[in-house]
């Protein structure tokens, strides 16, 4: 049975370096913008052109190969030393999406034992965690779809497509593989403040032709006691050993209205966003960013006694949840014994 349409690639490899999807002009342009040292692939991260836990990991990782070639072009002989400011700089990056570090130790294993030619070796590690993200969200998509029989509706917040990976998507992934099934109606939030689901989700699925209806987030409660969804589904940005979950916020708050409503409740993710030596979602750092991302213009000013408080993700408690699909299987009902069987 052929793959539901997947058309769009936030990243691409080139001879000039990386080209990345400008995430913050869609949907009103499609721009790549090219980076060609390490510094500018951490910049894009920062500033989200790129974002969601997995395309941030394969961004990272293409930016320690542009890393090596300009440290090994200056001197063959210190190019280890040298390249570790940059490992610094993309690790600085963003703090939550446990793939970006989880990408930059597979690099350093690499740069610890490649021998002649390493900007090769590392650039083959770099594709090497490219196409297996890809493969890893066609295979979740089968494990998760497999949960969906009968399910009327579905629920996603912010954007785990193409746009969030290498390509497919996690959570969107099912949603895709799920679809192509049997039709199901799609909803996504518009995942405030910065707009995911508004700008990209819905964008995304336009492109590849699934029908979707968005949502102001604070209508989700009123979807659910509908009885318009049968699952919510998400990606993750870190998942802690006992199965809690960190992802964009607003979904701990769906994760509690689903169990209210009997909704049932998913998280998509590679084994790369499972941070073993987290035990709990409390130690997971929260990013907050600038409170512009939230503030109306008019407050920006020197005058203004109004700030912003703006958390971009919340841990969703492994209680709430209630499967966990990766590419190695799934976890019903996640604890430390259940999460551990993925490594057995
Ligand atoms: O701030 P963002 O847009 O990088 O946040 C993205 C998310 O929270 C996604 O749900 C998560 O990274 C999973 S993407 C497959």
């Amino acid at each position: 049975m052929s793959l539901t349409v997947d058309t769009v690639r936030p990243l691409q490899w080139g001879d000039d370096g990386l080209r990345v999807l400008d995430q913050r002009k869609l949907p009103a342009s499609l721009v790549y913008e090219n980076c060609q040292t390490a510094g500018e692939v951490a910049e894009a991260i920062r500033s989200m052109r790129v974002r969601g836990a997995p395309a941030i990991g394969i961004a990272a990782a293409y930016g320690v190969v542009l890393a090596a070639r300009e440290r090994h072009a200056q001197d063959p002989a210190s190019w280890r030393e040298l390249i570790e400011g940059d490992l610094e700089c993309l690790a600085g990056s963003r703090p939550t999406a446990v793939n970006l570090f989880w990408a930059l130790e597979r690099m350093r294993k690499v740069i610890l034992t490649a021998t002649e030619e390493p900007v090769g070796q590392l650039l083959a590690e770099a594709i090497a965690i490219h196409e297996a993200d890809i493969s890893s969200n066609r295979h979740m998509g089968g494990l998760g779809a497999a949960y969906l029989e009968g399910a009327q509706g579905i629920l996603t917040h912010c954007n785990t497509g193409s746009l969030a990976t290498g390509g497919y998507g996690t959570a969107l992934g099912v949603i895709r593989t799920a679809y192509r099934q049997a039709a199901k109606s799609i909803y996504a939030t518009e995942t405030r403040p910065w707009a995911q689901g508004a700008r990209l989700t819905v964008w995304e699925l336009n492109q590849d032709r699934i029908p979707a209806t968005l949502i102001a987030d604070s209508a989700a409660t009123l979807l659910m006691k509908a009885g318009r969804v049968q699952w919510v589904i998400v990606g993750a940005d870190r998942i802690a050993a006992n199965g809690d979950t960190a992802n964009k916020i607003g979904t701990y708050a769906l994760a509690v209205a689903a169990r209210h409503h009997g909704v049932r409740f998913m998280v998509v993710a590679p084994m790369s966003t499972i941070d073993w030596n987290t035990a709990h979602g409390d130690d997971i750092e929260i990013e907050e960013r600038d409170s512009k991302e939230l503030l109306a213009d008019s407050f920006l000013t020197q005058s203004s006694v109004i700030t912003a408080w703006n958390p971009v993700f919340d841990v969703t408690p492994a209680e709430l949840i209630d499967v966990i699909v990766t590419e190695k299987g799934t976890v019903e009902k996640p604890n430390p014994a259940a999460m551990q069987q993925l490594i057995h």
